[in-house]
C-alpha cells in the first residue's frame, strides 16, 4: 500500500488519482439555459444526492485548469439560478458523450446530440426526454472550493422542486433500479453499467447482527468461505442453532454427483449426495462449499444449517 500526499502529484496525476479511486460516480446529465434562451447540455460525474427532505443535490463543475474558462453550465445555473439533471443510461451513453465537447456557449447540444426537449413545470430548462429519471433543481448555493490556494474546484448545492420518472422503469410504484440501466463514471475513460445482470441486493441489517467475532471457530477459521461469505453469516440477529430436521429431501430427490450439482448451483442436491455417502459425510471441505453454495444463492438458512451440521 503505498502513501501519496496530494502535492507529490502533478494536477493531470492527481485528478486521475482521485477519479480513479472515488469510483463509480453517477452522472449528473444537466440542461441550463443562458440569458439569450440558448439550451445547454453537460455530463457532470461529480455529483450526488445529500438530503431528501428537502431534496438536495450537488454537481461540482470545474474552472478548466489550462484555460481558467467557467464551464458554460455553471455560469448559467449561476445566471438563471435553474437547471434539471437527468439520469444517463446506457441507451443514451454514446450520446452523453458528444455532450461533453468544449461547444462554445451558442451551440446547443441538445441538437449536437440529438435529445428531445422535455418541458419542465417549475423551471425554464427543459430536460431530457430519453432519461428515465430528471429532477428539476434551483440553485440554493455554490461554494468556490480552496480559491485562496488557487483551487478551480465549485460545489453547486441544488434543491430538487420537481421530478420526473418514467412509467416503464417503475414497478409496483416504485424504481426498479434493474430496468434504469443506468450508467456511471469511473478513472481515465472508463465506464460502469447497471446492467440488470450486475445488480444485487443487500437488505441494510434494520437491528444489531451477531458480527464475524461472534462466528464459531470451525467456521470463523473454514478454509473454503471467504471474506465476504463470512460477513453475510454474520450478517443474522442472532446466532442459530443446529435444526435437527435438517437436511430434508422429498423421496422423489435424484442427484448422485456432488461436484455436478455444485458446478450446477444445486447445493440441495450437492448435499444429499454427500448425506448417502457413509464415507464422506463428515466431509468438512465439501459441506463448507456446500453452504458457500447456498450462501451464493441467498440462502443463508440453509447454509448456516449445514455449517452447523459438522
Ligand atoms: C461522464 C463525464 C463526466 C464529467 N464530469 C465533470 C465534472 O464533474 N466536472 C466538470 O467540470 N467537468 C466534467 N466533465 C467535463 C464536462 O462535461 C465538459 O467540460 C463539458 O464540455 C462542459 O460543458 P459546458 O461548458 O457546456 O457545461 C465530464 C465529462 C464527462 C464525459
Amino acid at each position: 500500500m503505498r502513501t501519496i500526499l496530494p502535492d507529490e502529484l502533478s494536477h493531470r496525476d492527481r485528478h486521475q488519482l482521485l477519479l480513479s479511486g472515488v469510483s463509480p460516480r453517477p452522472i449528473a446529465f444537466v440542461s441550463s439555459i443562458d440569458a439569450h434562451g440558448v439550451s445547454n447540455l453537460a455530463p457532470y460525474s461529480f455529483f450526488n444526492a445529500f438530503a431528501s427532505k428537502p431534496p438536495i443535490v450537488a454537481i461540482g463543475p470545474a474552472i478548466a485548469a489550462k484555460t481558467g474558462r467557467v464551464k458554460d453550465t455553471w455560469a448559467n445555473i449561476m445566471a438563471t439560478g435553474e437547471c434539471t439533471i437527468n439520469a444517463v443510461s446506457y441507451a443514451m451513453s454514446a450520446a452523453m458523450n458528444i455532450t461533453s465537447s468544449e461547444y462554445g456557449p451558442e451551440v446547443d447540444e441538445f441538437i449536437k446530440a440529438g435529445f428531445t426537449k422535455a418541458p419542465s413545470t417549475l423551471v425554464k430548462p427543459p430536460f431530457v426526454a430519453e432519461a428515465p429519471f430528471a429532477m428539476e433543481c434551483r440553485l440554493m448555493e455554490n461554494i468556490e472550493l480552496r480559491r485562496d490556494i488557487g483551487g478551480n474546484g465549485n460545489l453547486m448545492l441544488l434543491e430538487v422542486v420537481a421530478f420526473h420518472v418514467a412509467d416503464s422503469v417503475m414497478v409496483d410504484g416504485v424504481i426498479d433500479p434493474r430496468r434504469m440501466d443506468l450508467v456511471a463514471r469511473m478513472g481515465g475513460s472508463y465506464y460502469a453499467r447497471a446492467h440488470s445482470s450486475v445488480i444485487f441486493e443487500q437488505q441494510q441489517p434494520p437491528r444489531p447482527v451477531i458480527g464475524l467475532d461472534a462466528l464459531p471457530d470451525h467456521i470463523r477459521t473454514s478454509p473454503v468461505l471467504t471474506g465476504r461469505d463470512l460477513a453475510i453469516l454474520a450478517s443474522v440477529p442472532e446466532l442459530p442453532m443446529y435444526d435437527g430436521s435438517f437436511p430434508r429431501f422429498d423421496t422423489e430427490f435424484r442427484a448422485d454427483a456432488a461436484e455436478i450439482e455444485l458446478a450446477a448451483g444445486n447445493a440441495m442436491a450437492a448435499l444429499y449426495v454427500l448425506m448417502n455417502d457413509a464415507e464422506r459425510r463428515h466431509d468438512r471441505i465439501m459441506l463448507h462449499r456446500i453452504a458457500a453454495c447456498f450462501l451464493a444463492h441467498g440462502k443463508i438458512d440453509e447454509a448456516w444449517q449445514t455449517l452447523l451440521m459438522e
